[in-house]
């Protein structure tokens, strides 16, 4: 297994990676949109074979009066290579990227009210917060969290 920094010719790897674990799907450009920008932040896990089995795809969000913080847009692992450590470890990558390179205060993200595995990953593991609750944010009407990770100077 190695895990390494995505780039663009991991972008069909990555989508189909996506396709086959969320309902939130994207089209290609906003994969390419994520790694030319802010290339440093999303990563992959590829096995021995060279086929992309999990990934973390992320961004800064730099809106003028906010400080500088980073967002996991994405975040899957297939189904046979689960509860391994390989998105723990794919989030922190990308955690510490957003600190050295971009100084981000924080890390910011959005889970299913109902998933579980996520949100234990999140909470338990990295030491996410509940910032708020995003009453239906998702397309089928489901509650979202937006949880946040204050990083420590
Ligand atoms: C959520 C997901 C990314 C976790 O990937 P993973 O590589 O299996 O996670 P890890 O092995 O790094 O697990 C880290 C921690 O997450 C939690 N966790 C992971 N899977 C879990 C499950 N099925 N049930 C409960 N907790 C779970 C545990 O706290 C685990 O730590 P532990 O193994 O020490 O108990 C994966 O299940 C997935 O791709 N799910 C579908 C897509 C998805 O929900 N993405 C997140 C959208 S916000």
């Amino acid at each position: 297994m190695n895990l390494r920094q995505a780039t663009a010719d991991d972008l069909l790897g990555m989508q189909n990676c996506n396709l086959h674990n969320l309902p939130e799907n994207y089209q290609l450009k906003y994969y390419l949109y994520h790694i030319a920008t802010w290339p440093q932040l999303s990563f992959v896990a590829e096995d021995d074979n060279g086929r992309i089995v999990g990934y973390v795809l992320a961004k800064m969000d730099e809106e003028p009066g906010q400080v500088a913080h980073g967002h996991i847009t994405s975040l899957s692992v297939m189904r046979n290579y689960r509860r391994l450590g390989l998105a723990e470890k794919l989030m922190k990558l990308s955690q510490r990227a957003m600190v050295e390179t971009f100084n981000a205060e924080y890390a910011s993200l959005h889970v299913r009210k109902n998933n579980t595995a996520a949100f234990s990953l999140y909470k338990d593991n990295l030491k996410f917060s509940i910032h708020e609750v995003e009453k239906g944010y998702y397309a089928d009407g489901e509650d979202a969290y937006d949880m946040r990770l204050t990083f420590r100077k």
